[in-house]
């Protein structure tokens, strides 16, 4: 295929806004997928993207199109649909040269759209604004419109008006991908440059990559070497993805396909390299990095006779998923378990959603950390991923927390409560600008260790439903640290020790050390619970006559799983522990710790 006769698009949307809808129809008008056939929704593949209704892994489908005499290749590149991978969406959208900026008309531009037009922005692609939905009687297209034009600068003449769900207008989206989004402009006669976007793990052929050729071609038999790891492999089999994979012998300049080597796992695939042929090395393309997980929690079995099977069925996950970070760990109450780093929140509740339904793994997991920095006297920079690693205070220049600017949309209504919201999650404002009449858009820096437990749960709790939330990259800046750690009758107990700013101390340790003294049941004596900075007391509790029960705090997720943990939290309720000489059972603990 000629370059001139292709097409590397993308669509990014909000949640819900209809993303999944509109490939399908898509696929449908060229012919890629049949009309009414029970295939909804080929992009989302994954069964926990079916149930929450959102896209985790990238899905790309080429896709052949007649248009003015001329059949067109076209290449529909999806893009994780949430934040937490933006880094993922940006390398996907690399490999694009036009996106579609698909908003729902009847809610009009939300947090997710705004974030994601501006990875797209920045990646200079040609944007084609589209209103799906159209169909619906609340839609008020002339309205979001206006929105489109106030925020991106689209011109309203430009938008197209769709539904993607009675097929109105979906004549229209791809001569319009092809009149508005020019072909890929790499050099056919160069060396071969190519870049890999996504990864996966098939049970049958082993790691498949999607591959954007960027210069060049490729042949099945050639070997080729990656930048980044400078390992090499021989191409075993090349293709398309439409929508089953099928093989063809070479892949030509701007084409997207897939590539099976003999890869063993997907973290030799890394997201964002550069292949190149064998000793023909290129000058790696832009904008890589290695993956850095953000948010950590540990994960450990209900029964330390399940820890074998969890660990198989980490192991098997993250073969698919090589963002995933595991290492061992041990806690005195929870016995043998692992520390994984995730790029997000989204990112861990759907691997613990996949642990559990997949594998049927009974877990129990900690409230979600982040990752802190310290900056030594001697001017070492040091990684803090866990409370054990708090290093000695008095070598440290100064602590580093990472921060993300947060973008809200929400009825203006809300706002009062919002702001309220942002602060108390140490929030400081950076933009307030207004869709229209109705809507704001607020844009707020906040602390990720903040927003990590129940900000999102938060942001829907004050405004009904109606605020979206989203954010990007994180970024270290200087903060105030100290490490809290929990004593009972002066005996330090690690596995309750946190990291967390000096403001929220006082307030942190009070509510531990309540919780903890309504569940520890009484002993033969009085247990002192103290909550402690260096060896300062800063709150404190002691443990009452009657044990009460109680509801563990519960955050987010629904409420079915909420219950089964609970019950699956009774049985291991009788397990008791020592911390020095006070006996504490796992429910005690899982009262202060647990994320569930
Ligand atoms: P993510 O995968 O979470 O990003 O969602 P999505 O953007 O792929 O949304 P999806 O296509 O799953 O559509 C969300 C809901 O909107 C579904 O219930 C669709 O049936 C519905 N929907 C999509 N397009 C239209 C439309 O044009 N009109 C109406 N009325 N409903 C639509």
């Amino acid at each position: 295929y000629p370059p001139r006769l292709v097409r590397n698009f993308s669509i990014v949307a909000h949640i819900d806004h209809g993303k999944s809808t509109l490939a399908d129809r898509l696929l449908e008008v060229t012919g890629t997928i049949e009309r009414n056939k029970d295939n909804k929704q080929v992009l989302d593949k994954l069964q926990v993207e079916r149930e929450r209704g959102i896209t985790v892994k990238a899905q790309s489908v080429s896709m052949f199109y007649k248009n003015k005499g001329e059949t067109y290749l076209i290449n529909l590149i999806d893009t994780p649909g949430h934040v937490d991978f933006s880094y993922e969406v940006s390398r996907s959208l690399y490999a694009c040269q036009g996106c579609i900026l698909l908003v729902d008309a009847a809610q009009g531009i939300q947090a997710q759209t705004v974030a994601n037009f501006m990875l797209a922005f920045d990646s200079n692609l040609s944007i084609v604004p589209v209103l799906n939905k159209i169909d619906l009687l609340h839609a008020d297209a002339a309205r979001v419109t206006k929105q489109m034009q106030s925020v991106f600068g689209t011109e309203p003449e430009e938008a197209l008006r769709i539904s993607a769900k009675t097929n109105l207008g979906i004549d229209q989206v791809l001569p319009a991908i092809i009149d508005r989004v020019p072909p890929p402009s790499g050099n056919p006669d160069a060396p071969p440059k190519v870049l890999l976007f996504d990864s996966w793990y098939d049970d049958f052929r082993g790691v498949v990559c999607l591959i954007a050729v960027v210069d060049g071609s490729l042949k099945v038999g050639e070997k080729i070497t990656s930048v980044h790891s400078g390992l090499s492999y021989e191409i075993l089999e090349l293709g398309v993805v439409s929508p089953e994979r099928v093989s063809t012998t070479e892949l030509h300049t701007g084409q997207v396909g897939y590539l099976i080597t003999g890869m063993r796992s997907t973290s030799e695939a890394r997201i964002g390299d550069t292949l190149h042929l064998f000793q023909k090395p290129v000058e790696a393309l832009p904008g890589f990095k290695p993956v850095k997980p953000m948010v950590f929690a540990g994960v450990f079995p209900m029964e330390q006779a399940e820890f074998d099977d969890l660990r198989k069925a980490i192991e098997k996950l993250t073969l698919n998923d090589a963002s995933v970070t595991v290492h061992r760990e041990s806690s005195v109450a929870l016995g043998s378990g692992f520390r994984l780093g995730f790029h997000g929140m989204l990112h861990m509740d759907v691997f613990q959603q996949r642990l559990e339904q997949e594998y049927d793994a009974n877990v129990i997991v900690t409230s979600p950390s982040v990752p802190f920095r310290a900056e030594m006297r001697d001017g070492e920079i040091k990684t803090i991923e866990s409370p054990a690693e708090f290093p000695d205070t008095s070598f440290v220049k100064q602590f580093q927390e990472p921060v993300v600017i947060g973008t809200l949309v929400f009825p203006e209504e809300h706002l009062g409560a919002m702001i309220d919201l942002c602060q108390r999650s140490r929030g400081e404002q950076v933009d307030l600008s207004y869709l229209d009449e109705t809507r704001v858009m607020l844009k707020y820096r906040l602390p990720l260790c903040e927003i990590v437990t129940d900000f999102f749960d938060a942001v829907k709790g004050v405004t009904s439903g109606f605020g979206s939330f989203d954010y990007d990259e994180p970024t270290f800046v200087p903060s105030k640290l100290v490490k809290l750690d929990i004593a009972l009758n002066d005996v330090n107990c690690d596995a309750l020790s946190v990291i967390l700013h000096d403001s929220k101390a006082q307030e942190h340790a009070k509510s531990i050390c309540e919780r903890l003294a309504e569940t520890i049941s009484r002993q033969m004596f009085e247990v002192a619970i103290q909550g402690r900075i260096h060896s300062k007391v800063i709150a404190r509790a002691t443990v009452k006559a009657l044990r009460k029960n109680v509801t563990a705090k519960c955050y987010g997720g629904d409420v079915s799983r909420k219950k089964k943990l609970l019950d699956k939290q009774k049985e291991g309720k009788k397990k008791m522990k020592m911390i020095g000489s006070v006996e504490l059972s796992k429910e005690s603990f899982l009262s202060v710790i647990s994320k569930a």
